[in-house]
């Protein structure tokens, strides 16, 4: 009887070790090994993907030919822009999200709306009718748009060589396997030869892959972090399933800028693609309501008006309780200790609540003075002027220090139409002549809380 290969790979960083460890000693991470079969002796030694191409000899970068890399332009503009500017021929985009946050849906609106593409949508987890019901919600058709039920390679890589698509879309990498290994699909060494030789054939043919991988319970990739490497770009879908909001973001980019963000709402027809977010951030409250306030965050290149709001009441308990959502928790006490030490406040014996609106999450530091507002504003119950907007970081000895891209920000608050904005004293770069809007610069705290509320 021949022997049955297995090795064991940790589920973290799919590293490999021939015997089964406590301790990755890759990543150290513990218990993070499980066995999988390689090969028996029934496993197929056919399978994978074999290059057309002969044996290829050292090139002078010179001689290669630059032409094919022209970049595919795609009709879904926020796409278009966290890939950088289109699809890149040949290259492997793995697209990542929690179930249900709408993948499927995204990826074959992107088959459906490039009708001068042939786009071939390999499924391993819906069956025809259900993307054919699915593409009937969607308000766009492509005669060229075909649907495969396939999770085996080797039939995928055929269907390929007949079909020659502009695009290969795989919903999921963890449904589909190769002849070549014994385990199952969605295990780590599956996985990733899967990705090696769709790799390959993207790389050989030139034919640009979406795939989409699932995330794990841990909050990673497509589990192991070893397809990250592989892949060209690791694009994320984030966003809140009770919100329509969904973010795009790029985590990884070969080709391009890896802050860009794309913004898409769900709709009964599909994704939208959100052109304006801030004036969908914001909730135009024109009573003026205490607690809240206007911070203007940049989200890659992108500038945005987001609305910082703060609930500040008597602790009803022992300890009072400090709750963020959408902002960093400890940001959040550092910022409420600046205020009780440098202005004076006390609000150890209060309960703080905050909340960044429309359910995104912010992790520029140039919210801090939005944040300091809406809590100072909850406390003491007095309305932000519903005209001022704010960029600033505060620092631990309540000063406000410069942010990035300063004349970005103030011109998104001049064009939804702020009077008044409030920024750190050291941008020095900032002409406040340039503007139509009322510039204020502030150096420290004290001022800023004093301009806002007198
Ligand atoms: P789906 O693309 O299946 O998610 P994933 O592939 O990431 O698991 O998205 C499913 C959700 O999207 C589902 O809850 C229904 C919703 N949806 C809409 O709201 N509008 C639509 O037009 C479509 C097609 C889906
Ligand atoms: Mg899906």
């Amino acid at each position: 009887m021949a022997k049955v290969k297995r090795a064991y790979f940790c589920r973290n960083c799919g590293a490999q070790s021939p015997k089964w460890v406590g301790k990755c000693s890759s990543c150290g991470e513990w218990d993070t090994y499980q066995e999988e079969i390689l090969e028996s002796n029934t496993a197929k030694s056919s399978g994978g993907y074999q290059s057309s191409k002969t044996h290829q000899r050292p090139q002078a970068l010179e001689e290669v030919e630059s032409s094919n890399l022209k970049r595919v332009g795609i009709k879904d503009t926020e796409l278009s822009r966290v890939l950088g500017g289109g699809i890149v021929p040949g290259s492997i985009v793995l697209f990542g999200g929690e179930p249900g946050i709408g993948k499927s849906t995204l990826m074959l609106q992107i088959a459906l709306q490039e009708n001068n593409l042939k786009v071939l949508y390999v499924s391993g987890e819906e069956s025809s009718e259900q993307i054919k019901m699915r593409a009937d919600r969607i308000d766009a058709a492509n005669p060229n748009c075909f649907v495969l039920n396939e999770t085996s390679t080797t039939l995928l890589f055929q269907h390929c060589n007949e079909l020659e698509p502009d695009l290969l879309i795989i919903d999921s990498i963890q449904t589909i396997h190769t002849p070549k290994l014994e385990s199952a699909p969605g295990s780590i060494s599956q996985i990733r030869e899967c990705t090696a030789e769709i790799m390959r054939m993207a790389k050989d043919k030139g034919i640009p892959v979406f795939l989409i991988g699932h995330i794990t319970k841990e909050g990673s990739l497509a589990g192991p972090k070893v397809l990250e490497h592989m892949v060209d770009t690791v694009l994320q879908f984030e966003g809140d399933r009770n919100h329509v909001y969904r973010l795009l973001r790029s985590v990884k980019n070969r080709f391009g800028n890896t802050n860009e963000l794309g913004i898409y709402e769900m709709s009964g027809e599909g994704l939208r693609a959100v052109d304006n977010p801030s004036e969908l951030l914001i909730s135009n409250n024109d009573q003026g309501l205490s607690g809240t306030a206007i911070g203007a965050t940049m989200e890659g290149l992108r500038p945005l008006l987001i609305e910082v709001q703060a609930l500040v009441s008597s602790a009803a308990y022992g300890t009072p309780q400090r709750s963020s959502t959408g902002f960093d928790l400890r940001r959040l006490n550092m910022l409420l200790a600046v205020l009780e030490k440098r202005c004076g406040f006390k609000l150890g014996s209060k309960d703080v609540f905050l909340n960044i609106a429309g359910g995104i999450r912010v992790d520029d530091p140039a919210i801090d003075l939005a944040v300091v507002s809406a809590i100072m504003s909850s406390n003491a119950d007095i309305p932000v002027d519903t005209s001022v907007c704010l960029a600033g970081e505060v620092g631990l000895s309540g000063e406000i220090r410069p942010v990035t891209r300063v004349a970005q920000r103030i011109s998104e608050a001049e064009k939804l139409g702020y009077k008044q904005i409030i920024i750190s004293k050291h941008n020095k770069a900032v002409k406040a002549q340039d503007f139509k809007i009322t510039v204020h610069m502030v150096g420290k705290i004290e001022e800023c809380i004093k301009l806002m509320f007198g």
